[in-house]
This record gives structure tokens, C-alpha cells and sequence, in this order.
């Protein structure tokens, strides 16, 4: 058997193609985590599994999965809980960031693309991995949220209203899965800017420029940098792992002391 941090763990991750979900999936595998990699970007998502396998073979698992389909959901959930023997751990990390705009410019299109993505996802995904969470119990749901679900920022309406909503959701799981005693807990993890792709329109915005992109992102921080995706996957782990068993309900705010001012 595997030693690690997460020996005996099997984790969806949803968006693993992404920069986060790609540092998660590699910390989680190094850790004895089995995984199951979903994005809509299969052919990513793919590449990542046969990377991590030839290291840890029979490890990780690949779906193409669009998290605002709730068929989807089903199908992947169910064929991952199989495929690794069980399901022990959700990470909704899928999302997306929109157009800066402010109120008088935003569109019920904008709205209703970042609320699919980002938030009813979650729903689906707690209400149909619930089941196999708790028959793989202890189990636990890790939601990415964002600073911007417990700050503002003008332009970032609808980004900040589903990653409020990310938050509160979290909550509500942990407070439900604790009455049932299902044995399954449920906390959100908050980032600041961390250098993935998601990032790109502030890079454009600096003419191309990422060493300036990043120093303008990074005024705002105590730490004076912005963030590395494994700054966000070392959470998870421990966030996944039995080491947080007391833990539910509570959100980790991931910022260089930002929200500290
Ligand atoms: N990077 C940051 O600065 C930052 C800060 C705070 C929060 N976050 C959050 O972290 C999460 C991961 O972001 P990232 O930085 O890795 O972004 P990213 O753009 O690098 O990756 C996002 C991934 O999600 C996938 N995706 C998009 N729509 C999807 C859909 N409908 N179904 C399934 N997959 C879909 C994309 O294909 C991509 O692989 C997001 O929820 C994001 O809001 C990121």
C-alpha cells in the first residue's frame, strides 16, 4: 500500500486541467491520493492522468466532464467511484472568471455563465457525490471559492456574487452532512490571484507583460508576491486528509494576509 498523506483517498477533481487543479492532482498523487481528473478540456485532463501514472501507476483516472451538466455529474461520478474503488473526496474546483465590467455594461449572459460554472456546479456535484461520500466515509468536500467571496472588487460583479455563494453553499453542506452525521465535512478555500491561466486578461491588460502583470496584482498584498498554485494545493491536501477530521464548515482563506488589513 501507498504511503502518504492521503493513502486510502479517492478524489474528484473537477477543472483539473487548469493551473490549480493540475498542482492539486500532482501534490495529491505524490501524497497516495487515487484520483479521478475531470475538465471539459479532455484531452488535457488525459495528459495529466498518463503523466501522473507513469509515477504512481493505476493512480489517476481522466472524464471529460462539463460541471453545468448534471448528467454529467452522474455518469462521472459514478464510473470514477468505481474506477477507484470508492470516493472519499470532492474538490470543486472548476470556474471561471468573467469580462471586467461594471453594473451599467454587465449582461444576464455574463450572470448566467459564471452562476452555471461556478456555483450551481457545486450543488450538483455535493448532491450526487453525497452518496458515494458517505459510503467511502470519512469524506470530505473541498470547494474553491475565491477572495473575491469574502471581499469586493469593482468590474467583478457576478464573479464575486458566485464566489459569495460558494462560500455560504459550503456551510450549508457542512451543517447538513453534520446533522445527519453523515461523517462527511465540507469547508471552502479562498485564494487570491495565484499564477495560472486564469490570469491572462490581467497579463493582456499590462500589454502582454506577465513581470508586470504580477507586480500590479501583488500591490495589495502583505507578502509582496502573488501566489503559487501548490500554495493552494497544500491546503487541499490537508483539507482532504484525516489531519482536519474536526474540521468543517469553515473557510481558509489562501491571500499573503490581504484580508488582514
Ligand atoms: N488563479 C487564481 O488567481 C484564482 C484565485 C481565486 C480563485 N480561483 C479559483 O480556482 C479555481 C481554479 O482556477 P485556475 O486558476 O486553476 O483556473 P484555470 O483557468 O487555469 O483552470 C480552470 C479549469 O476549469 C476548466 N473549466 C472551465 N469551465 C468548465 C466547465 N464548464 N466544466 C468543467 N471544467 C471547466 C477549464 O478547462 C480549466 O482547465 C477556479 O474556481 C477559480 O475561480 C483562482
Amino acid at each position: 500500500m501507498m504511503a502518504g498523506r492521503l493513502a486510502n483517498k479517492q478524489a474528484l477533481i473537477t477543472g483539473a486541467a487548469g493551473g490549480l487543479g493540475v498542482a492539486m492532482a500532482r501534490i495529491m498523487a505524490a501524497e497516495g491520493c487515487k484520483l479521478a481528473l475531470t475538465d471539459v478540456n479532455a484531452d488535457a485532463v488525459q495528459s495529466l492522468a498518463d503523466e501522473i501514472n507513469a509515477s504512481h501507476p493505476g493512480a489517476a483516472f481522466a472524464y471529460a466532464h462539463d460541471v453545468t451538466s448534471e448528467e454529467q455529474w452522474v455518469d462521472v461520478l459514478g464510473r470514477a467511484s468505481e474506477d477507484m474503488g470508492g470516493l472519499s473526496v470532492l474538490v470543486n474546483n472548476a470556474g471561471i472568471g468573467g469580462p471586467l465590467m461594471f453594473v451599467e455594461a454587465d449582461t444576464a449572459e455574463n450572470w448566467q455563465r459564471q452562476y452555471e460554472i461556478n456555483l450551481r456546479s457545486i450543488m450538483f456535484g455535493c448532491k450526487h457525490a453525497m452518496p458515494h461520500l458517505r459510503a467511502s466515509a470519512p469524506g470530505s468536500i473541498i470547494n474553491i471559492s475565491s477572495v473575491a467571496g469574502l471581499a469586493a472588487a469593482p468590474g467583478m460583479g457576478a464573479y464575486n456574487a458566485t464566489k459569495a455563494g460558494v462560500w455560504m453553499y459550503s456551510k450549508t453542506i457542512a451543517l447538513e452532512a453534520a446533522k445527519m452525521e453523515w461523517n462527511v465535512r465540507s469547508n471552502s478555500v479562498h485564494p487570491v490571484f495565484i499564477k495560472t491561466p486564469i490570469l491572462d486578461p490581467f497579463v493582456a491588460m499590462a500589454g502582454g507583460d506577465e513581470g508586470k502583470a504580477h507586480e500590479r496584482l501583488s500591490r495589495g498584498i502583505p507578502l509582496k508576491r502573488i501566489g503559487e498554485p501548490d500554495d493552494v494545493a497544500w491546503c487541499v491536501v490537508y483539507l482532504a486528509s484525516d489531519e482536519s477530521k474536526f474540521i468543517t464548515g469553515a473557510e481558509f482563506v489562501i491571500d499573503g494576509g490581504m484580508l488582514a488589513q
